[in-house]
């Protein structure tokens, strides 16, 4: 019955809005279950390739999707585990979200994944991070957060990571990148990115992500009556 389920806060955004760095804050400070829906996009779009199934077998590529076994760690900075393997560094690459945005796509995908995604729910609660956890695979839930930022100050960000790390980029092949991303992302047929209606849309632009996440918490505080902070 949909009242003893546990509790789902989302948090929805297109991509370098600081979505994944709040929904761990929170999943870490809350001790919630954590699910980051866009790394389930890009295990299946980067284990299809290595097996050889095109993105264009929508059959096979379903199959795969539903059979393979990923788990998240909020340990360290938020470990991915395909068939038990820590695979983290390969599904954060730029290119990664690019084929993984391909095959948000298609439809039948989604429909397979959107059970494994809803299995995630766990007492005593998840965060949920995505583009249509609000909207498509959550719309029930207790919170909804949907975060903003110019498609420059995003690219400017991850500029300054990938720098950080030592990876050689362009700022500008990053901003073409993340248009075009968003572009295939909101008109898409299926779940395309939008905020919920009962969404609380945050603009990040001038916030640090500490801000972002205090104010995150405090909403959580006045709604669920739960201390995040
Ligand atoms: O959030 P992340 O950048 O990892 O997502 C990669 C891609 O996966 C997105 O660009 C989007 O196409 C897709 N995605 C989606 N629905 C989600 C999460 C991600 O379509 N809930």
């Amino acid at each position: 019955m949909a009242h003893t389920l546990p509790p789902v806060i989302t948090i929805d955004g297109p991509s370098g809005t600081g979505k994944g760095t709040l929904a761990l804050g929170l999943a870490r400070q809350l001790r919630w279950h954590f699910l980051d829906s866009g790394a389930l996009y890009r295990i299946t779009a980067l284990g299809a390739q290595a097996a050889g199934i095109g993105y264009d077998e929508v059959a096979r590529l379903c199959a795969f999707a539903s059979g393979m076994e990923v788990a998240f760690s909020t340990v360290f900075e938020g470990s991915i585990l395909l068939d038990g393997k820590e695979i983290s560094d390969q599904v954060r690459l730029e290119e990664s979200g690019a084929k993984a945005s391909q095959v948000a796509a298609l439809p039948e995908l989604r429909a397979a994944l959107l059970q494994r995604q809803r299995d995630f729910r766990q007492p005593p609660g998840l965060i949920a991070d995505g583009r249509d956890m609000g909207t498509v695979v959550f719309p029930d839930a207790a919170l909804k957060f949907y975060l903003t930022a110019s498609a420059e100050e995003r690219a400017q960000r991850r500029y300054k990571q990938l720098i950080n790390k030592g990876v050689d980029v362009s700022l500008r092949s990053l901003l073409s990148d993340i248009q075009a991303r968003d572009e295939r992302d909101s008109t898409r047929a299926v779940a395309p990115l939008r905020p919920a209606e009962d969404a609380i849309i945050v603009a990040t632009d001038d916030l640090t992500a500490e801000q972002v996440f205090e104010l995150a918490s405090r909403r959580i505080g006045e709604a669920l009556g739960i201390n995040a902070v």
